[in-house]
């Protein structure tokens, strides 16, 4: 068959060249560094002290009672495992928000797929709808939502320099956007900031989002890495309780360990239950175009650990493990200099260095030290080996 096409030229010579990922470049990069004292704060995976991310107990018992009990791989269909979405449904959203029948939920391929459904959702119910997304904000976020064809529009939030929130800023764009209109927010351990929203910020936003008719785009990724997983849910419910619409895109790759599986979930609020329904009904719809169902494998080692008492208990515990090995690591490098005080009162794996990508380019080249070239650092890639390092440099780098 001829491969040229009438146009005269080959199918995917047309295409644009592309970048690599940079994110997922640096853990290519960081893997083919030699050398032994390299320090990965990369991506975000979360490291224990040996340097390792380890796979949790809990969730190690629960895939080998699934591979022993396990007797059908036939199809779930395009929701998913029900049993998984309503169990984190009451997780992120508390028994009584839970019970709110104008929320619907799916599974989805991670938070990521999460994003993205909800995204097309928007799209197919408003070509014209917008979204303010404050900056900076995760490297995906943009990709996710204009590949949905969203407008996109930035709204302040955070100031690396000063190392501040800028609160007034961010309500004051809020208070301009038009009713209707979308806001992108960080449920909890603002990626790549750290910085995230007082209780009392919330409760504003929640006031705003309510008397403007804005709708709530909640990523929830790191639920129970920043206060415990009560806390870190404690914004996200404000918001959806407040606003007749909601979306919220959560994710289990980090709080249950299991990146690679591809767990999440899209919740949906809408104005009543029967709007919901129909939310639902193109959800399964938009899914089945997109991955069809979701891989299984990760929300059913979920759903084990869930429902079984002692392993959920277990997950509890590990889970406060990880919290507490992060805020040691935070204290740490807040202690090493007065200007890294700051990453002590911030939330989460990331907190974002008031350096140049040219600096951060100088720490990898010469220090062996692989951080976004946004000055963004995964506090929890340090070990308590290398911690003081990993701040002098960073501080002689400040010093220029
Ligand atoms: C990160 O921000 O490092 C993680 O969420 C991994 C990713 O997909 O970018």
């Amino acid at each position: 068959m001829d491969s040229v096409t009438a146009a005269g030229r080959p199918l995917f010579d047309r295409l644009d060249e592309q970048k690599p990922d940079a994110l997922l470049q640096l853990i290519a990069l960081c893997d083919a560094d030699p050398r032994a004292d390299k320090i990965d704060v990369g991506v975000g995976v979360y490291r224990d002290a040996a340097g390792g991310t380890p796979i949790l107990r809990a969730v190690k018992e629960a895939e080998r009672r699934l591979w022993q009990r396990q007797e059908t791989k036939a199809y779930l269909g395009s929701q998913g495992d029900p049993r998984f979405t309503a169990l984190i449904r009451e997780i992120v959203f508390g028994e009584r928000l839970a019970a709110d029948d104008r929320i619907v939920g799916l599974q989805t391929p991670g938070g990521c797929g999460a994003l993205r459904l909800g995204a097309d959702l928007v799209e197919k119910a408003n070509p014209h709808a917008r979204i303010h997304v404050g900056q900076p904000t995760w490297p995906n976020h943009a990709p996710l939502i204009e590949c949905a064809g969203i407008e996109m529009v930035p709204y302040p939030y955070y100031d690396s320099e000063k190392r501040a929130i800028l609160f007034d800023r961010m309500a004051d764009a809020l208070e301009g956007a038009a009713a209707g209109d979308l806001v992108l927010l960080h449920g909890c351990c603002h990626n790549p900031t750290g910085a995230d929203l007082s209780p009392d910020q919330w409760r504003e936003v929640a006031d705003i989002v309510a008397r403007r008719g804005l709708i709530p785009y909640v990523d929830i990724a790191y639920q129970g890495l920043g206060n415990g997983l009560e806390a870190d849910a404690a914004g996200t419910r404000l918001v959806v309780e407040a606003a007749s619409q909601a979306l919220i895109a959560q994710s289990c790759d980090k709080n249950f360990g299991v990146y690679r599986e591809r767990v999440g979930n899209l919740f949906v609020k809408a104005a009543s239950k029967a709007t919901a329904d129909k939310a639902f009904a193109n959800l399964m719809q938009l899914a089945r175009t997109m991955w069809s169902m979701p891989p299984d494998h990760g929300a059913a080692i979920c759903r084990i650990v869930l429902d079984t008492p002692e392993l959920r208990a277990d997950w509890h515990v590990e889970l406060e493990e990880m919290c507490a090995r992060i805020r040691v690591l935070r204290a740490r490098l807040a202690a090493y200099d007065p200007r890294l005080a700051y990453i002590d009162g911030q939330n989460g794996m990331f907190s974002i260095l008031p350096l140049t990508p040219e600096q951060v380019l100088a720490l990898r080249e010469e220090k062996g030290i692989y951080m976004a070239a946004s000055g963004r650092f995964n506090v929890v890639g340090l070990s308590d080996d290398n911690v003081d390092r990993f701040a002098a440099a960073v501080v002689e780098k400040m010093d220029g």
